[in-house]
């Protein structure tokens, strides 16, 4: 449905994987790609390979999709490119991201679009979904070129002021009106503002002790009930971004339980899984992230809510951000946070150890789900013979502690500096050809 199809084919060659195991189950397997495809699996394969990766134990899942990723191009190249943001989503197990459409110039347009498309594809490490904007500049005040970013060679899908509410009813339902016609989708960044003037911090006794303003929890509830509403009204799909408050997952859960018209989905991030608010003591600005960081109680809704499926997928936020945007005051520097080569370690850590998420659960929320929300029919398929080789090896075993000096790209802004981290990508395959192994990206037409 994505529009212009890239070809499935890449020129990896016959690329076999020995001994993995897929969704973490099972006997080991070796897993034969070629010509962008699982050509076979089976037991001790007896083939002839141009390349063959040792992946003893490694866990083999589909490829990684982001429905939130926000890549700087163009407009803040300081903080990321195409290019870099591309490095760290194969290092990171991803095949596809959606990159979010608060650049400067907004991408609002066919123009702005096509080109992110264009510099995804040139890279080639990941498919590069740019993100349109529901509104002309982000302004809020009228819809932007929804049509002809459909239409264009970027074939957008997913509508997004990320960063701001689309807070006027009227816009959002037309958008969903507008972008139902032609089965695409609007992601809202829930977040009233007339609620949270200034805000800085979540609404509570933290953010209070260090007179920072709140945002409180109801901002995000109420313009999710509204769009749910919006959305069955319309019969548009509607998709709420980076949940954080249990308000909101409660709100989703008997949502979903009424039989309406159309389609709402919901992603939580890596962070709001695991960070709380009690990390403002610290007043490191590497904390501040939009929406904020909440209590113990939000985190444990979260997960549940992720658990038994009332929030569907993850995803990142991947939020750069140059030094002198962040290594600032609190009140100066930019919210957001870095996401996409620890968003799997941080799943594990939240979901998978304590027991809440096996790995076929993080099949499901890391690639199925966004991969179905956004339509896309390449990604999130399962590992079979004849299915497109979008694939993320492993090791499940791996420890490692994150420093973001050692991350792709210029930005360091990682809210899991120094934390041990369960669970490392070990290879990143994406149509056919890998990617990335071994913390290692390998461009196309050569290893690096
Ligand atoms: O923390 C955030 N940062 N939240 C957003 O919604 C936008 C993002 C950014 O663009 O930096």
């Amino acid at each position: 449905m994505n529009g212009v199809e890239r070809p499935t084919e890449e020129s990896g060659g016959r690329v076999l994987l020995r001994s993995v195991r897929p969704y973490g189950t099972g006997d080991p397997v070796d897993l034969l790609v070629e010509n962008g495809r699982i050509a076979a699996l089976g037991a001790d394969l007896d083939v002839e390979a141009d390349r063959v990766v040792h992946a003893e134990g490694a866990v083999a899942l589909p490829g990684f999709v982001d429905l939130h990723t926000h890549l700087r191009e163009p407009g803040r190249e300081d903080a990321e490119t195409v290019e870099s943001g591309s490095v760290a989503a194969a290092l990171g197990g991803y095949t596809a991201v959606f990159a979010m459409a608060n650049t400067d110039p907004v991408a609002d347009n066919a123009i702005v679009v096509e080109h992110v498309r264009r510099r995804g594809d040139e890279v080639g490490l990941v498919d590069v979904h740019p993100v349109g904007a529901v509104t002309a500049g982000l302004g809020g005040a009228k819809l932007a070129e929804i049509g002809a970013m459909a239409r264009s060679s970027a074939a957008v899908r997913v509508f997004s002021d990320d960063g701001h509410c689309v807070d006027d009813p009227l816009l959002v339902r037309r958008a969903l009106e507008y972008t139902g016609a032609f089965g695409g989708v609007v992601a809202q960044h829930a977040q009233d503002p007339r609620l949270t003037p200034g805000a800085q911090a979540h609404e509570g006794g933290n953010a209070a002790r260090l007179g920072l303003a709140g945002w409180p929890a109801p901002a995000e509830e109420s313009v999710v009930a509204r769009d749910c509403m919006l959305a069955g009204h319309t019969g548009g799909s509607l998709h709420v971004c980076h949940v954080s408050s249990a308000g909101t997952a409660d709100f989703l859960s008997w949502w979903r339980s009424r039989d309406v018209r159309g389609r709402v989905s919901a992603e939580v991030t890596p962070h709001h899984l695991l960070l709380t608010d009690e990390l403002l003591e610290t007043y490191d600005p590497r904390y501040k992230v939009n929406p904020p960081l909440r209590t113990d109680d939000d985190v444990r809704g979260l997960r549940e809510a992720l658990a038994s499926g009332v929030i569907d997928c993850v995803a990142t936020d991947h939020a750069p951000h140059a030094e002198q945007d962040k290594d600032c005051e609190w009140s100066a520097a930019r919210p957001g946070m870095l996401g996409l080569q620890t968003a799997l370690s941080v799943l594990v850590r939240g979901m998978v150890r304590p027991g809440l998420l096996d790995w076929r659960g993080v099949a499901r929320v890391l690639s199925e789900a966004p991969a179905r929300i956004a339509g896309l029919t390449d990604q999130g398929r399962p590992l079979e013979v004849g299915e497109p080789a979008n694939i993320a090896l492993v090791d499940p075993e791996g420890e490692w502690t994150v420093h973001g000096t050692e991350l792709a790209g210029t930005a360091v802004n990682t809210p899991f500096e120094g934390m041990v981290l369960p669970a490392r990508v070990f290879a990143t395959i994406s149509r056919g050809r890998v990617t990335a192994l071994d913390g290692k990206v390998e461009p196309r037409g050569g290893r690096s």
